[in-house]
């Protein structure tokens, strides 16, 4: 039994299931986790085989991290996880909002289980997630989607174990959301997806407002975690095994402005650098208005921060980026992108690009091509602009036709396609720590890792090297990715 197990058997038996619930957290959810284990040891019996669950994320980093949460309470609770969805007896969809689209696919896939639903009656379905904060949303699950059992939101989310435990009770649709909080609850269970990384929430929610995004209002405000909880989780991970974090928050670089004692970002990393056993650090997102040198300087001297840096640019227009209330102009990026590249030469810099936000010209747009031609990125997302009911640039004027979007994100797919193989390239015969994640998808003889700069490689090896750092000679470059082979050292 893992310690975080031993840990959370030793609190429940200490409740009593005869007292009232505690009103604290996180005691509160171990009774309710004691509660729903009971419930379904119940349930189990009586159908006569064990209780199954498969939880499918939507999204973001944040929203896979909020799923390993949920992971870990189910099977807190009894549940056995089940890869496959239709088999499962309590399904779980962990949804994104940032795009129409997304929301277009949760429906589609909640058509698909109410045919099961109707075979396999005892079947549970839960929704949660961003989408869920949209009241639109809810509506509409509750007119049109009545077999959902359980339905709640981003901020309540440690909550799990009480509402399945009043979803088993009560026998009908559990919802429960919530508008903000700046609650933060620490020390629940979660299971990790991967033995040796792991993300690390710092901070919650967002309050940069940029005129197209949703998040603000599904994320609510912004609120940093205490450095003292980041450390001793950070250190409770490396002792179970973990070498690389993922730090996360929609805006890491305005980290610790609302703590009780103020902090930066990097004043953060450079406590998390101290942590022994602690290999790679990476974080996600940074949003370049507030990306200071102090970070850079951190950056270009730390052995651990890995080298790779996401820099949403959304456009290269300064019209259409004061239209977005990005904060920043085009001139102001490409001179942050220099000096980033001068502290830290052999850096990797991904990006996000939407295409088509309203009144964008083709004049807006051929700025955002030069901008992908003068930054050469490893990589970028790119999105067509997607109209988010209750944002300011919904109702702007001058929503760009469709055809004429499809045509500037095909071109600009083209060009990032174009560089990002040929930055790719440069690697080339040269030598890279590799830290091995997996078994090859397609060839169990490969196995497959990534680079400090997030570029994967896949090289003959065994499974007794996942979790470890080694050299890897780069041989061959396909596009996006490296054939290598292990060798003795790095140069
Ligand atoms: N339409 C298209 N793309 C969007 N993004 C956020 N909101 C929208 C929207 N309304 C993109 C941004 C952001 C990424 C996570 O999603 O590029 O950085
Ligand atoms: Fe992540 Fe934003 Fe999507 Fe929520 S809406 S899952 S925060 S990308």
């Amino acid at each position: 039994m893992s310690d975080q197990n031993q840990k959370i058997n030793e609190f429940l038996e200490t409740m009593d299931l005869n007292e009232p619930a505690p009103a604290e957290e996180p005691a509160r959810q171990f009774y309710f986790i004691k509660k729903a284990r009971m419930l379904v040891a119940k349930q189990e019996a009586q159908l006569g085989h064990p209780l199954t669950f498969c939880v499918t994320t939507f999204g973001c980093q944040m929203n896979a991290r909020d799923s390993e949460k949920l992971v870990g309470i189910l099977e807190q609770i009894g549940y056995k996880e089940e890869a496959e969805e239709e088999k499962a007896d309590f399904v779980i969809f962990n949804t994104c909002t940032v795009r129409e689209n997304a929301n277009q696919r949760v429906y589609g896939r909640l058509g698909q289980l109410s045919r099961i639903k109707k075979r396999n009656p005892h079947m549970l379905i839960g929704l949660c997630g961003c989408m869920m904060q949209e009241p639109e949303v809810v509506e509409k699950l509750k007119k049109s989607y009545r077999f959902v059992d359980l339905i709640f939101g981003t901020h309540n989310i440690y909550k799990f174990a009480e509402l399945i435990a009043t979803r088993l009770e009560s026998n009908r649709m559990v919802i429960d959301i919530w508008k903000d909080t700046d609650k933060i609850v620490e020390d629940l269970p979660s299971e990790r997806k991967y033995p040796f990384k792991s993300g690390v929430n710092i901070m919650f929610g967002c309050n940069n407002f940029c005129s197209y995004c949703i998040v603000p209002y599904v994320r609510g405000r912004e609120r940093s975690r205490n450095p003292k909880d980041i450390i001793r989780e950070i250190e409770m991970l490396v002792a179970d095994g973990v070498v690389e974090v993922m730090l996360l928050g929609q805006n890491v670089n305005s980290y610790g402005k609302n703590l009780d004692e103020p902090m930066t970002f990097a004043q953060l990393l450079t406590e998390i650098e101290k942590i022994e056993g602690l290999e790679r650090i990476r974080f996600m997102t940074s949003h370049p208005k507030d990306l200071s040198d102090e970070l850079i300087e951190v950056m270009g001297r730390s052995k651990k921060i890995c080298k790779h840096l996401h820099l949403p640019v959304q456009s290269g227009s300064t019209r259409i980026l004061e239209k977005m209330n990005r904060r920043y102009t085009k001139e102001q990026y490409l001179d942050l992108v220099e000096r980033i590249r001068r502290a830290v030469p052999d850096i990797s810099l991904t990006t996000d690009i939407i295409v088509g936000f309203p009144g964008e010209t083709e004049e807006d747009f051929l700025e955002t091509m030069d901008v992908v031609k003068k930054v050469r990125y490893d990589s970028a997302f790119t999105f067509q602009y997607s109209k988010r009911t209750g944002t300011p640039a919904a109702v702007m004027e001058d929503q760009v036709p469709a055809d004429v979007v499809t045509d500037r994100f095909n071109r600009l797919l083209k060009e990032v396609q174009q560089i990002s193989a040929e930055t790719c390239s440069v690697y080339k015969d040269t030598i890279q720590e590799v830290l091995v994640e997996q078994q090859n998808d397609h060839d169990p003889h490969l196995m497959t890792g990534r680079m400090s700069n997030n570029l994967l490689v896949h090289f003959p090896g065994d499974l007794s090297l996942i979790g470890k750092i080694v050299p890897v000679a780069l041989k061959e470059c396909r596009g996006f990715y490296y054939i290598g082979e292990i060798t003795e050292s790095v140069q």
